[in-house]
């Protein structure tokens, strides 16, 4: 192979930049020496890693760092040695150049932020998926009963729900309101109804009606409230702002008044509200979502439905026993992602259900760059996907394959 100007360039670039953030040793000596006369690294990084006597891992971080600073480079051995730059001369006397002594700040500045990111995680499953117990009186006996991988959030809402209070559950898509809803009457055994509330829910589909023979048309909202349980108007920022004043008596008091007649409030009805906004009309991300009305609002405690992505990573591991790696290692992926568009501002969602059907897919055997591709690139242009690539990469400062 015939050496250039711009490899030797190169070369001497490497090897100083090895030299000086190495130390000078006589290996390294010999080493530089080795490149200057055209060692035959370029065909073998292997063989500089062993001349340098370099464990695997510091030479992956020494790699990884230079190349980033180097910038352009992406691997070695499909190196455009056009683009290098040369460096400027090392100061006469000096033991480390000037461009090294960045370099390691660079190090530093990534390691502590990925320290950081470990904590953060590590914060993240200590809250994650608690035993949770809770008790409820209805006046005859006490439902006593436990949700298991549970939300951070889940206490406080059983809370709420041994007090009697209605809880709206605000939160982003995917972060597991709908799910915390069942696990409350799954906990306190009672029964779970619902209802997907949206633009084409009437008053008729909650109160029920008279048919044409003069019988009542009942609705799993009146049965809940007769007989008692937990319903939730699921998607409750989705429909029509007025069509929910219809139960604002039946919210506030213990009677309702239904199609065929009053009925009393059960005991034992908890009514649960769930949506991606507060009821102020739509945001930039959930543009569909309806303002609704300031008394029904009044009439539900408000509490924050977060990603909570330390029973993310729980859920994840229990959907692939068998690679528990695997699972880790995609859902991390995942958390990063949705990080990086965070800090971007981006109007795209990456939530836990990414995680989970993600999982779903790899387990099938669907490579992953595909997964990537439909899970959480989606419709995004390969401009925006790059920009969450550069964030993710300044996050914890190594590249994302993608
Ligand atoms: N505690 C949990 N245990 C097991 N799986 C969960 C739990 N919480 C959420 N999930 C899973 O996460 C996914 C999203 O949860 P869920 O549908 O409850 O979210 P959501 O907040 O109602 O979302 P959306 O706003 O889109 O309706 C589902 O696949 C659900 O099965
Ligand atoms: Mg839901």
């Amino acid at each position: 192979m015939k050496t250039t100007l711009t490899e030797k360039k190169y070369i001497r670039r490497l090897a100083n930049g090895a030299i000086a953030f190495f130390g000078e040793t006589p290996e390294t000596q010999k080493f530089m020496e080795r490149l200057l006369n055209r060692a035959s690294f370029v065909d073998s990084p292997q063989d500089m890693r062993r001349a340098l006597k370099l464990k695997a891992s510091e030479w992956d971080r020494y790699m990884t760092v230079f190349f980033a600073k180097l910038g352009r480079v992406t691997e070695f051995g499909q190196t455009n040695y056009s683009e290098c730059v040369e460096p400027p001369p090392p100061p006469d006397g000096a033991t480390e150049a000037p461009e090294v002594t960045e370099l390691k700040a660079v190090v530093a500045a990534k390691e502590a932020a990925l320290e950081t990111l470990r904590e953060e995680l590590k914060e993240g499953k200590k809250s994650g998926p608690v035993e949770v117990h809770v008790k409820l009186d209805d006046g005859k006996k006490t439902h006593a009963g436990k949700v298991k991988m549970a939300h951070v959030t889940m206490p406080e809402l059983l809370a709420r729900c041994a007090a009697g209070v209605n809880t709206y559950m605000v939160g982003p898509a995917g972060s597991g309101k709908t799910t915390a809803a069942e696990q409350v009457a799954d906990a306190l055994r009672l029964d779970f109804g619902f209802m997907s509330v949206g633009p084409q829910t009437t008053k008729t589909d909650i109160m029920g009606y008279m048919d044409a023979n003069g019988r009542y048309v009942s609705t799993e909202f009146r049965r809940r409230y007769e007989e008692g349980g937990v319903f939730l108007f699921d998607e409750m920022d989705a429909g029509n702002g007025g069509v929910l004043t219809c139960v604002n008596a039946a919210l506030a008091g213990k009677w309702c008044s239904f199609p065929d007649k009053m009925v009393k409030r059960n005991p034992k009805f908890i009514c649960l509200g769930a949506g991606n906004t507060y009821g102020n009309g739509p945001d930039r991300i959930y543009v569909g979502r309806q303002e609704l009305d300031g008394a029904s609002l009044n009439r539900f405690d408000f509490l924050d439905w977060t990603y909570d992505e330390g029973l993310e990573m729980e859920i994840a591991k229990t959907l692939w026993e068998e690679k528990v790696q695997e699972a880790t290692e995609w859902t991390t992926f995942v958390q990063r992602v949705r990080k990086a568009i965070d800090t971007l501002g981006m109007r795209h969602i990456v939530s836990p259900r990414q995680s989970f059907d993600g999982i779903k897919l790899l387990k099938q055997g669907v490579k992953k760059e595909s997964v990537i591709q439909t899970q959480l690139w989606k419709n995004l242009k390969t401009a925006e996907v790059n920009r969450i690539n550069e964030a993710m990469a300044k996050n914890i400062g190594l590249a994302v394959n993608n």
